[in-house]
């Protein structure tokens, strides 16, 4: 059964006078009763709309705050920008914008944090704490986790040199998570371009988005762990991938040698900490980084994308843009709430009861 329907069911429940009057009542809440059980095939439509300045009101330093929590926590780590970057597109494809992915594991809900493409992977969750928790000091229950991601994703962006951008607001914080639909969904760093093309198609992202976000691999480091079968046994060959350039073959063998510590990371283009196109001109140079990213000019689909992004950072940047504002659109319409703290949902477990492990967990002061 909906939750939502048990909730008003529970209210009626309480409120309701006297026995006269509920045969009536009956009566009158039939169609809202009906109403409710067509919802879960109906709201992905009802979702609310987003749009610019939805905290003008509410909190009119909200983008202020982000903004300068982002720049503090990447002068003290400057990978920190791009790991909170790639927040959004980890969030936003498994069941929309909603801060799901920052849910800690609770003993009755497995989430997506120890998923297969977020273990040992996603990183900075203690940002994304701090934008909180400024933002709770400023304007209390106000700020969603799943907006404050959109916002410091273009912030990590603006700040390193990347396009600076409107986003839309409004988001709702999920009362759930799914390492289930995580491990379904999220592309493998092996994905081919035909693989990654069907994969964007289901969110209705074109051609062109994929090409322009993976361009989001401008900046931040990958694992070992991510090319050593491309390194070493590409597609079970015994060989390695032939579309890695030489020379840069010999400098991530070096980094990562067969058998190696699968923990070791290495730069995701020539200029990992500046946002720029140099990402689009190392894939034409054979120097992609993971499979996925090479792929993307080895295929022919991609490579005119490619081809044109190395040659004018401009028009990365516009088509970049426009596939996060795209990506920001996706919206699940299930209920939601404003969490007050990111990695658990209102009214929660108890801190104490939820799963511990995590080297950067940061218990709010509230
Ligand atoms: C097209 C499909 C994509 C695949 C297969 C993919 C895969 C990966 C992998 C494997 C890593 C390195 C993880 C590790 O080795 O631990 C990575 C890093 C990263 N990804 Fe993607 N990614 C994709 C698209 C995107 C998109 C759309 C964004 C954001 C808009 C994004 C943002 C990032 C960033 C910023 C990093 C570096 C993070 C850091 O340094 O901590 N990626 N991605
Ligand atoms: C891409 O990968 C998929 C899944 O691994 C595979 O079925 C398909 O044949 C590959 N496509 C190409 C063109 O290599
Ligand atoms: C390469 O991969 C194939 C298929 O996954 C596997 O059977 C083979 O043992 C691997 N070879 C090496 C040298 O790891
Ligand atoms: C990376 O480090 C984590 C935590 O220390 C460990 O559990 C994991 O097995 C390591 N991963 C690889 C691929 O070596």
């Amino acid at each position: 059964m909906h939750p939502l329907y048990n909730k008003v069911k529970n209210t009626l429940h309480k409120t309701l006078p006297s026995k006269p009057f509920l045969g009536i009542m009956c009566l009158l809440l039939l169609p809202f009763i009906i109403f409710l059980h067509l919802l879960p095939a109906t709201i992905p439509s009802a979702a609310p709309p987003l749009h610019p300045g939805y905290y003008a009101n509410s909190c009119p330093n909200a983008e202020l705050i982000v903004r300068n929590v982002m720049k503090k926590a990447m002068i003290r780590e400057p990978r920190s920008g791009a790991s909170v970057m790639r927040f959004q597109f980890h969030d936003c494809f498994v069941n929309g914008c909603d801060g799901s992915m920052l849910l800690d594991d609770t003993p009755t809900m497995l989430g997506e944090k120890l998923s297969l493409s977020n273990i040992d992977s996603l990183r900075s969750y203690e940002v994304v704490d701090e934008i909180k928790e400024a933002l709770e000091t400023a304007c209390p229950r106000t700020v969603s986790c799943a907006d404050i991601i959109i916002m410091a994703s273009r912030d990590a962006v603006a700040l390193s040199g990347g396009p600076d951008w409107e986003v839309k607001l409004g988001r709702k914080d999920s009362l759930t998570a799914s390492q289930e639909d995580a491990d379904a969904i999220m592309p493998s760093p092996r994905a081919n371009a035909t693989t990654l093309i069907d994969l964007f198609a289901k969110f209705d992202l074109s051609v062109k988005d994929l090409v322009a976000l993976s361009g989001s691999h401008s900046i931040g480091n990958g694992r070992c762990f991510s090319i050593v079968f491309r390194l070493y046994n590409q597609s079970g060959t015994g060989r390695p991938d032939p579309s890695i350039e030489p020379k840069f073959r010999q400098k991530l063998d070096k980094l990562c040698p067969l058998g190696g510590d699968g923990n070791v990371t290495g730069d995701l283009d020539f200029t990992p900490r500046i946002f720029d196109n140099q990402y689009f001109k190392d894939l034409v140079n054979g120097r992609g980084f993971l499979n996925s990213d090479e792929t993307l000019y080895t295929y022919w689909k991609t490579r005119e994308y490619v081809k044109r992004y190395s040659e004018d950072q401009d028009e990365f940047f516009r088509d970049f843009v426009e596939g996060m504002i795209k990506m920001g659109d996706l919206q699940s319409g299930r209920p939601g709430e404003i969490r007050k703290n990111c990695r658990v949902v209102n009214g929660g477990p108890p801190m104490d009861l939820v799963v511990d492990g995590y080297k950067d967990r940061r218990i709010l002061s509230y």
